[in-house]
């Protein structure tokens, strides 16, 4: 595992009017995956192209576990973090196993050692090996090829992943299989991820941190739950919330934001809901019994409870805040 940190990073491109990265500052902490969202063109791809050095900063550092990449030569870098993009860029004339084991053959790993760690990459991205392993890329759907993308990326073992766009080519069921492999893949192996989207939703999802980019500059950086609840400005309200950011708020804001002390109005021999439901499961479980307040439960324990009252304030105090920037550094 690594820890990612952006001190005061600026990468003007020659000739440019303006810096396509601006004193960007902001720290991922290892094993978090980390979205970058913002506009087209605020310089997401940029930021994380510095961090394998495609491309060097015009001033700041960017350390790794506490080294400036720029003290280590960029192969060796480049072997300790994965890169995923969009265009998938596995190579044609290579077999799927061939692709995967790419990075490893070059460090000199032999094939009949690597066959092993394939399948189980493959397996690992919800490819039957027996199937995929001896196929060729254009035999492969664009969904199945990006998850050898990933499996390959994946093969060095690498302690980063950079991810621009993965998914951002995908039907929306196949990105969400997509979403949730990740998810399950990281449950087991935790990278510390940088992961670039344009999906408010897969940042939301994904993130245990969002950093909002615009114009090159770090808008804001915190938690799903701080950007929903404590938006900086009203581009990030727009960019987070849109038209529907109560219903975001309803689905992805836990059940604690809107916690009030004691029981309350419920009733104390009802079944509690736990801690970690959301806004909507509170409102839909009350819709159903037909209760307008609810206990709540930490580890069998009664913490508090939520009225249709507490969950209201809560929600149009966060789309109404003009909100204090959370962690933005
Ligand atoms: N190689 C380059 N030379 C000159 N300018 C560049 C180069 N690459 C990017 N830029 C400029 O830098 C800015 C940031 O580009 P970047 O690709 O980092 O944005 P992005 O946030 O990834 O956008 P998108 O969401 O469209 O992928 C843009 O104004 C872009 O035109
Ligand atoms: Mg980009």
């Amino acid at each position: 595992m690594a820890t990612i940190e952006f001190v005061d990073v600026t990468k003007t491109y020659p000739g440019a009017l303006r810096p396509a990265v601006d004193r960007v500052s902001f720290t991922v902490p290892e094993g978090a995956i980390c979205m970058l969202l913002g506009t087209s063109g605020s310089g997401k791809t940029t930021l994380l192209r510095m961090v394998n050095r495609l491309i060097d900063p015009t001033s700041g550092a960017i350390l790794i576990d506490g080294t400036p990449t720029t003290q280590r030569d960029p192969i060796t870098l480049r072997r300790g973090i994965g890169y995923v993009i969009q265009q998938v860029g596995l190579f044609p004339h290579m077999t799927i196993a061939e692709n995967v084991r790419v990075v490893p053959s070059i460090l000199g790993r032999p094939a009949s050692e690597m066959a092993a760690r394939v399948d189980e990459l493959l397996e690992l991205v919800g490819l039957e090996p027996g199937e995929y392993r001896g196929r060729y890329p254009r035999q492969l759907s664009g969904g199945q090829q990006q998850r050898v993308g990933l499996a390959r990326a994946l093969a060095a073992d690498p302690s980063v992943l950079l991810m621009d766009e993965p998914f951002g080519a995908l039907d929306a069921i196949t990105r969400e299989r997509m979403q949730e492999e990740l998810l399950r893949i990281q449950r087991g192996v935790r990278k510390t991820i940088l992961f670039v989207s344009h999906d408010v939703g897969e940042a939301l999802k994904l993130g245990d941190q969002i950093v909002v980019m615009s114009e090159g500059r770090l808008i804001q950086q915190g938690t799903p739950v701080e950007l929903l609840a404590h938006p900086a400005d009203d581009f990030v309200r727009r960019l987070i919330g849109g038209n529907d950011s109560i219903l975001r708020q309803f689905e992805y804001l836990p059940v604690t934001t809107a916690l009030e002390p004691g029981t309350g109005e419920a009733d104390a021999s009802d079944e509690a809901l736990a801690a970690d439901a959301t806004l909507l499961h509170a409102l839909l479980r009350m819709m159903q019994s037909g209760q307008s307040a609810l206990r709540i439960e930490r580890d069998g324990a009664t913490i508090g409870h939520v009225s249709l009252a507490s969950i209201s304030r809560q929600v149009q105090a966060g789309s109404a805040s003009t909100g204090a920037p959370v962690t933005a550094q």
